[in-house]
């Protein structure tokens, strides 16, 4: 991690509906290193998306200065803005947005055409990308063949197959249930780490905020908090994979205690028994994670 890659300067975002006013975004500042897992937390309408789709280039601010690998995202034209995502960005949604008629090679390779990479290459680094998300089983089959959270791996692999410098994922794991969301997180975190991309990830559950090395909270359209969180994030992916995690209730992360009762924290109390499950589906033979582990020590750089 050294110098920033996302810098975002007195960013406002004003939605106007008739006559009513909503500051979606009002005055943010902040900046993410390259390297970065950075989770941006929230309630609902707090602004998250409103901010990931400004980073994206998918929706204009109202005012203020976004940079991203040195270049002012604010001011490109749509053209420009389409040249700027193929070249940098990779997205994870969390609906997965796969076709649902190609099979999850086709569905990988399809942002490869739009690189101009021949046929029979875009294949092989699609299904270079699948064995690398635990999917070399399923490569064959359709979107309606596969659990929710193989359909996010394949949305994974389809994310990051371009070698992306810079991966925003909306609320990736809010389909999925406590065991796979745990999963798909530890999957993105550690090929974003082994291919030293830059993720910015959104969600409304402290716990998950909990393994981002940093931390933005936002609430109303400003941060009220962005903390440094790369020595507690280590340690909770540490208690997860020993089998020790804590409640995530008492988690700091927590807003406050009231928040950490709310629903929408039902996610993060249920991950506390997950991440038994998870740590014991990483023991045993024939999980996901040998196949995952297999390609990343045989160099799972897909681009060779
Ligand atoms: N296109 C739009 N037009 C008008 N208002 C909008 C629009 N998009 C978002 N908003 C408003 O901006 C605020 C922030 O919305 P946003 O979608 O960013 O929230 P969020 O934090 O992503 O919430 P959620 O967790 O529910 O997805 C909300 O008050 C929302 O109603
Ligand atoms: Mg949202």
């Amino acid at each position: 991690m050294d110098k920033p890659v996302i810098q975002v300067k007195d960013l406002y975002k004003i939605y106007r509906i008739g006559t009513n006013k909503v500051r979606a975004l009002n005055g943010v500042d902040f900046s993410i290193e390259k390297g970065e897992f950075c989770c941006i937390v929230g309630t609902s309408g707090s602004g998250k998306s409103t901010l990931l789709n400004m980073l994206a280039g998918l929706e204009k601010p109202t005012k203020g200065q976004i940079v991203i690998a040195g270049e002012h995202i604010e001011s490109k034209n749509e053209s420009q803005l389409v040249n700027f995502r193929q070249a940098h960005v990779g997205f994870i949604f969390q609906s997965y947005n796969l076709m649902q008629n190609m099979t999850a090679i086709e569905n990988v390779a399809m942002p490869l055409t739009f690189q101009g990479v021949s046929k029979w290459e875009r294949e092989r680094r699609a299904i270079k990308m699948l064995k690398l998300v635990g999917l070399g089983k399923y490569m064959r089959h359709r979107p309606g063949e596969m659990s929710g959270g193989q359909q996010q791996r394949v949305g994974i692999a389809r994310a990051l197959v371009v070698n992306p410098e810079i991966v925003f994922a909306d609320e990736p794991t809010g389909n999925l249930d406590s065991n796979t969301t745990i999963e798909v997180l530890q999957l993105i975190k550690k090929i974003s780490r082994e291919k030293n991309q830059t993720m910015v990830m959104v969600t409304h559950d402290n716990y998950l905020a909990g393994f981002g090395d940093r931390i933005i909270q936002i609430r109303d359209g400003k941060i009220i908090r962005n903390v440094d969180n790369r020595e507690q994030a280590r340690r909770q992916m540490e208690e997860l994979v020993n089998g020790t995690a804590s409640a995530p209730e008492a988690s700091p992360q927590a807003e406050n205690t009231a928040a950490a009762q709310t629903p929408e924290n039902t996610t993060a109390m249920q991950t506390e028994d997950g991440a038994q499950q998870v740590t014991d589906a990483q023991n045993k033979p024939g999980s996901i994670w040998d196949e995952v582990n297999e390609t990343i020590k045989n160099g799972g750089d897909i681009q060779s």
